[in-house]
């Protein structure tokens, strides 16, 4: 029988997701189930690293999964569970903390970036952060780990812990390769065309679970340019408000840009802007519908997260015993 690929990926339940995230990535994430049998996890422990708000911690953690969940990850297809309901994940961290090195970690840049960002909480678990993730990774044997340039350090650190330890004990992990995903639409923050979507600009930020007023408001307001044409054109360069709208338009229906320009042919941004506003509240209505239904319904939610939990368990343990037994504990 010829065996899938193992891919896995957690995601930090820290925050709302928007559409540069949606038309970006997650939206390719439910056809990958084809090709790779497929590990998502919420990455709740990581999020203590900085204080958190519990009520919205847990909030943003349910929330996140039924997100993703109404964005095309099947759960009968893909094994959804959350990070701290497989305690493997802190047990192997543990271990794995042994293994890395003060000097490895101190180079990391996030460490640098979070201590300088968070200067009054720079603890142990910010420092010891990508042993962790490490054991995230390799607890499930792994061929890839999609990510993002930001994680693409830690990645790199596993794979040397990973190998540091299979020279010490012999062969007892896989050595997981960085996947980095074809990339879908790089989608622009509305009121400032030149930095990408983001929380940290919300008003040019459409948030999945946004209403369609709020999402139509914000197309209207978007930024288009300063030239006195006023025609629909894409022209990355000189008009990049008009470009992000037409490959948010584009992505939403499927038209080139040509079609595009042509359908749009001599009305001004103003007919533009709410026809693109349309397009989107239409896209995502199916998806923050489907999400609200999931978040209401306790009992599906749980049986999703309890379901995914036991067969992460059940394979984050095999790798666990393993180095248990490896490095000399007593089996239980
Ligand atoms: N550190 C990742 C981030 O901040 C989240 C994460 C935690 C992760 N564990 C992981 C990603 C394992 C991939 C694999 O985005």
């Amino acid at each position: 029988m010829d065996e899938k690929k193992v891919m896995l990926s957690g995601i930090q339940p820290s925050g709302e997701l928007h559409l540069g995230n949606y038309l970006g990535a997650i939206k390719n994430w439910g056809a990958r189930a084809e090709e790779f049998d497929c590990y998502y996890f919420m990455a709740d422990l990581h999020t203590l690293t900085v204080r958190q708000v519990p009520a919205e911690l847990r909030r943003h953690t349910l929330e996140q999964l039924a997100i993703y969940i109404a964005c095309g990850l099947d759960p009968e297809k893909n094994t959804l569970f959350i990070q701290s309901h497989v305690p493997q994940h802190a047990e192997l961290g543990w271990v794995l903390n042994c293994y890395t090195m003060f000097g490895e970690l101190s180079r990391m840049t996030q460490f640098k970036d979070k201590s300088a960002k968070h200067a009054e909480n720079i603890n142990g678990g910010l420092f010891t952060y990508p042993s962790l993730m490490a054991a995230d990774i390799l607890l499930y044997q792994p061929d890839f780990v999609p990510v993002g340039e930001d994680q693409k350090q830690h990645v790199e650190l596993t794979r040397d812990v990973a190998q540091r330890f299979n020279n010490l004990y012999g062969e007892t992990f896989k050595i997981p390769e960085p996947y980095i995903p074809k990339t879908g639409a790089r989608i622009m923050s509305l009121n400032a065309p030149d930095s990408k979507m983001s929380k940290s600009i919300p008003e040019g930020c459409v948030f999945l679970m946004d209403k369609p007023e709020d999402i139509q408001r914000k197309f209207k307001r978007a930024i288009t340019d300063s030239d006195t044409e006023h025609c629909v054109r894409y022209d990355p360069q000189t008009k990049p408000g008009v470009a992000n709208l037409m490959s948010i338009y584009a992505a939403c229906t499927g038209r080139s840009f040509a079609e595009i320009e042509t359908e749009f042919d001599g009305q001004g941004y103003g007919a533009f802007k709410p026809a693109v506003g349309d397009a989107v509240i239409e896209m995502l209505r199916p998806i923050r519908e489907e999400a609200q239904r999931i978040l209401a319904d306790k009992a599906y939610l749980e049986q999703v997260y309890r379901d995914g939990a036991q067969r992460a368990g059940y394979v984050a343990n095999k790798t666990l015993r393993k180095v248990y037994k490896k490095v000399g504990l007593v089996a239980r």
